[in-house]
């Protein structure tokens, strides 16, 4: 698939009171290290994890108290209409990161997609990749909006972003990225994490069932904790502190409306596959029996490879 996006909206300044989202990130304490897709292998007690901590703020039927000043933020709506030259915004997600002490990227990556009917609630992420990769699913997807908006300036901690292609060189936000928001297309677009302060001790890791919240003494700390022991402490300031906003974007009323009914059963992902890769004199064919099956999806990238974004840092998830 040809990936075509554009750079994302810069929007500056776009909270007002900030200590009203110091607020937010305290009372959804506490955070955990990720996990998902990038690390479905995660052990509970070693220390094996970097300090990437997530949490949802909005997700489904779940909001925390205060989420609404991103979620239903006119100024991001109004960004994600401009991106997309489109009438209607829904917002779907809040979900928020911690870094700290990160001397490795992030992984480069594109946002994991979604189609009418097929979502990771009934559809293994990596088949929903192959699915975006493929190219054969247009039709059934969801246009997303994202942005990115940081609390703290902190060491390091800036986004790489491939607004003009994997196969061309990144642009940067990396300096005064306080309270700015990014508003694009991270589906689209490959994006990375640049290394997150403080340096000096590498990358510190912590047990996959570590929590990072606010220390009760005063003192304006967050600390990591496993079984009662902390192990790592800092100011909240200190900690790379983003706010991820996902929407979905119709270009008016009348499309929404038109193409809500229309569904992707997992018997026409089998059917569309196999129909391309007939046609490519493919041998690899899908059925119901093993389109969940784990080794699917690389079978499916020989046909149908991602792209690699070029000139990407080193991940944290890299194997030494
Ligand atoms: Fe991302």
């Amino acid at each position: 698939m040809e990936l075509q996006s554009k750079p994302p909206i810069l929007l500056e300044a776009l909270i007002e009171d900030r200590a009203e989202v110091a607020g937010i990130f305290a009372r959804a304490a506490p955070y955990t290290p990720l996990g998902g897709w990038f690390r479905p292998d995660l052990p509970g007690d070693e220390a094996s994890s970097p300090m990437w901590f997530q949490n949802d703020w909005v997700h489904a039927d779940f909001s925390v108290q205060g989420a609404d000043l991103f979620f239903r933020n006119p100024r991001l709506i109004a960004a994600a209409q401009e991106f997309y030259a489109a009438e209607v915004v829904v917002p779907r997600t809040i979900y928020v990161n911690l870094m700290a002490a990160i001397a490795e990227c992030g992984p480069a990556h594109t946002d994991n997609p979604t189609f009418r009917g097929r979502d990771r609630t009934n559809t293994p992420m990596m088949l929903l990749r192959s699915m975006l990769w493929s190219g054969l699913f247009e039709r059934w997807y969801v246009r997303q909006a994202t942005s990115i908006w940081w609390m703290n300036e902190v060491q390091g901690g800036g986004l790489c972003y491939w607004s003009d292609g994997p196969d061309q060189p990144p642009r940067r936000h990396h300096e005064s990225m306080a309270n700015t928001a990014l508003v694009g297309d991270n589906h689209g677009m490959f994006h990375q994490v640049e290394p997150v302060g403080p340096f000096g001790g590498g990358t510190l890791r912590v047990p996959g069932s570590a929590e990072l919240g606010p220390v009760d003494d005063g003192s304006g700390d967050w600390a990591v904790t496993h079984e009662g022991s902390e192990l790592f402490r800092a100011p909240f300031s200190a900690y790379r502190a983003s706010v991820l906003w996902k929407a979905d974007v119709y270009a008016s009323e009348a499309e929404r409306r038109e193409v809500a009914p229309d569904l992707l059963s997992l018997a026409d992902v089998c059917r569309i596959f196999n129909e391309d890769l007939a046609t490519r004199g493919a041998t690899l064919r899908v059925d119901l029996a093993t389109i969940r099956d784990p080794t699917l999806p690389g079978e499916l990238a020989v046909v149908y490879p991602e792209a690699t974004p070029k000139a990407a840092g080193r991940s944290m998830f890299d194997p030494n």
